[in-house]
């Protein structure tokens, strides 16, 4: 919405799940003229997408296992223009402290969710967390390099939580 709101760009906007799809689409929908919605899973998509000059990705790679990241981030780069810009917002946690920070959020759930979704939500916290799926700070940045983005920065941190943007 901010995005929308202070620009006057158009926005591909993609979620695997139909159902995040229509919430997302009822959000926006002041903004239709300027988003095309695309249910499909990212691989998928930009297997055949192409020439973006910004991609964003807010709290999604997290779920892709370790490959698959690195499989993300090579067609992401593929599809940006040159000189395009990635900006990701993720849990990336630094490198150390990760179990204590895991822990803070977990009791910050208890506090304000009711047991039944507090459990569901803290069950997903500890796989995301897991080393199938965690991002490590040193990981991800390691592997922009690694996939031939030209920089990688961390501008901003809370907690586990990060802005990073990287630029092809
Ligand atoms: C934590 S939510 C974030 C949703 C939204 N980007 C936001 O910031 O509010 C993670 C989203 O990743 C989506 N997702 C998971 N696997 C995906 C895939 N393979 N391709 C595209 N989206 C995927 C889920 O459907 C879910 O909506």
């Amino acid at each position: 919405v901010p995005v929308l709101r202070r620009t006057d760009v158009r926005l591909d906007l993609l979620d695997v799940s139909p159902e995040m799809i229509e919430i997302s689409k009822r959000t926006l929908e002041a903004y239709a003229e300027r988003t095309t919605f695309i249910c499909e899973d990212a691989l998928e998509y930009l297997a055949k997408a192409g020439g973006y000059d910004i991609v964003f990705a807010a709290w999604t790679l997290h779920n892709f296992p370790q490959d698959d990241k690195k499989k993300l981030l090579t067609a992401i780069r593929e599809n940006l223009a040159n000189g395009g810009t990635f900006i990701l917002l993720d849990k990336v946690y630094p490198m150390t402290g990760q179990q204590e920070l895991l822990e803070h959020q977990n009791a910050r759930y208890r506090k304000y969710l009711p047991s039944d979704v507090a459990q569901a939500i803290i069950t997903h916290e500890i796989e995301d967390a897991s080393d199938a799926f965690r991002m490590d700070q040193d990981t991800p940045l390691a592997t922009f390099s690694k996939v031939g983005f030209a920089s990688a920065e961390i501008l901003d941190r809370i907690e586990r939580d990060v802005i990073l943007v990287a630029k092809k």
